[in-house]
């Protein structure tokens, strides 16, 4: 039967993520974000002595347009921001400002992205879902590997109830699957969402979403 369930579980899953850029123009940073932010601002604040004027340093993995990578620039925080779009790192670099300097960026797919070591932060705001699922492990330990110990991850996962979970090209998790993923971390939010709605270019999604943010033990 033509759009059936089985028939589209075969579909690839295609996003023109250019429409996805002009939709979100001027959205706000994300919460997971900001959280991670205060979050080390709370820190900062407790222990003085450890207070240094250095840049922290942060990977934004799936960075898209930027809101996240100008908030964390206008934040102090050098930023490492990469996609596997083209059109993304270029937007970004045109809506930048004299932060500019405090910016590297790379174009790279999460399929065989290379991550620094001793990072303060990982910020992968809904994106780790379009690794493919055969990479996401591999993935999800460089990702680990690449924080330091307090460094914090920060983001989105699909649950296994979102209906893109049936592409075969979509990563999702149980959330029992989550809280083995984040073994390594304290966890310092952990929500789940769930609902019917909308995605940014208006069709119709059923979502099921964690949002995380986790500090490195
Ligand atoms: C939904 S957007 C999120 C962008 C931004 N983080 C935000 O919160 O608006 C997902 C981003 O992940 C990127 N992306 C999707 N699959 C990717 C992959 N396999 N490797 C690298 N980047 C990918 C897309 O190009 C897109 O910019």
């Amino acid at each position: 039967m033509s759009g059936s369930n089985s028939d589209r579980s075969q579909e690839v899953f295609e996003r023109k993520w250019s429409t996805y850029y002009n939709a979100v123009v001027g959205r706000p940073p994300r919460e997971t974000l900001l959280t991670a932010l205060g979050n080390f601002e709370l820190e900062r604040l407790e222990d003085s002595i450890t207070n240094t004027c250095v840049s922290k340093f942060a990977v934004d993995l799936g960075c898209g347009e930027g809101r996240d990578t100008v908030e964390l620039l206008h934040h102090g925080w050098r930023v490492l921001a990469i996609d596997g779009e083209a059109e993304a790192i270029t937007r970004l670099l045109e809506r930048l400002d004299s932060d500019g300097q405090l910016l590297e960026t790379l174009i790279s797919r999460f399929e065989c992205v290379t991550l620094p070591k001793s990072v303060d932060m990982v910020n992968a705001s809904f994106s780790l879902p379009f690794c493919l699922p055969e990479h996401f492990p591999e993935l999800w330990k460089k990702i680990t590997l690449s924080l330091r110990e307090g460094g914090r991850f920060c983001g989105q996962l699909f649950g296994e109830r979102d209906s893109w979970a049936i592409f075969p090209t979509i990563t999702h998790h149980t959330r029992q699957q989550v809280e083995v993923l984040l073994q390594p971390f304290e966890i310092e939010m952990l929500e789940e969402e769930e609902h019917p709605g909308k995605t940014a270019i208006g069709e119709d999604k059923y979502w099921h979403l964690f949002h995380i943010v986790a500090r490195k033990k």
